[in-house]
């Protein structure tokens, strides 16, 4: 299959990224579920227990390595119970740079209002890219 640029492909990740070629992305944007809400025998799950989850992130991240041009980005979506998950996984493949907090205004919550969202920032291993700026961004009013 290929894959023209400006299409949107719906299909499972994990067969999708396979038909991009290496070194090919310059930015990655994913905002995937923070949990999948089970377990490695079906039950409902609980955050310590994930492991139906890592496999999964270990081979998406690993492509995210192969597709990344060698000065790209990654801007990867999770929230605060998901964070420490993905951060052993990203890192075991990919370099996280920093943790961008996305204050997206006002949202619902009984305990203190879900505002922000967590970004993590990374690139390859050995990228040196600079990147000026907070890295708590504002939602902007318009
Ligand atoms: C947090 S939502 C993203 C919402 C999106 N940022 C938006 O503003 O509409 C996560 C999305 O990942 C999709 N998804 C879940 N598993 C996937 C997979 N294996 N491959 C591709 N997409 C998947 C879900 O269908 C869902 O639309």
């Amino acid at each position: 299959m290929k894959v023209l640029p400006n299409h949107i492909y719906q299909m499972d990740i994990l067969e999708g990224i396979k038909y991009l070629p290496d070194k090919s992305i310059k930015t990655i944007i994913a905002d995937p579920p923070y949990f999948l809400g089970m377990t490695h025998n079906g039950q409902k799950g609980s955050f310590v227990d994930l492991a139906i989850c890592a496999p999964f992130f270990s081979q998406l991240f690993a492509q995210f390595k192969r597709v990344l041009q060698d000065d790209g980005e990654v801007f990867f979506f999770c929230d605060f119970r998901s964070y420490a998950f993905f951060y052993p996984i990203f890192n075991s493949v990919l370099k996280q740079k920093n943790l961008i907090v996305w204050d997206k205004g006002n949202m619902a919550g009984n305990h203190y209002n879900f505002s922000h969202e967590f970004i993590i920032f990374g690139t390859k291993e050995g990228c040196n890219i600079n990147r000026g700026g907070s890295n708590v961004w504002k939602k902007r009013r318009v």
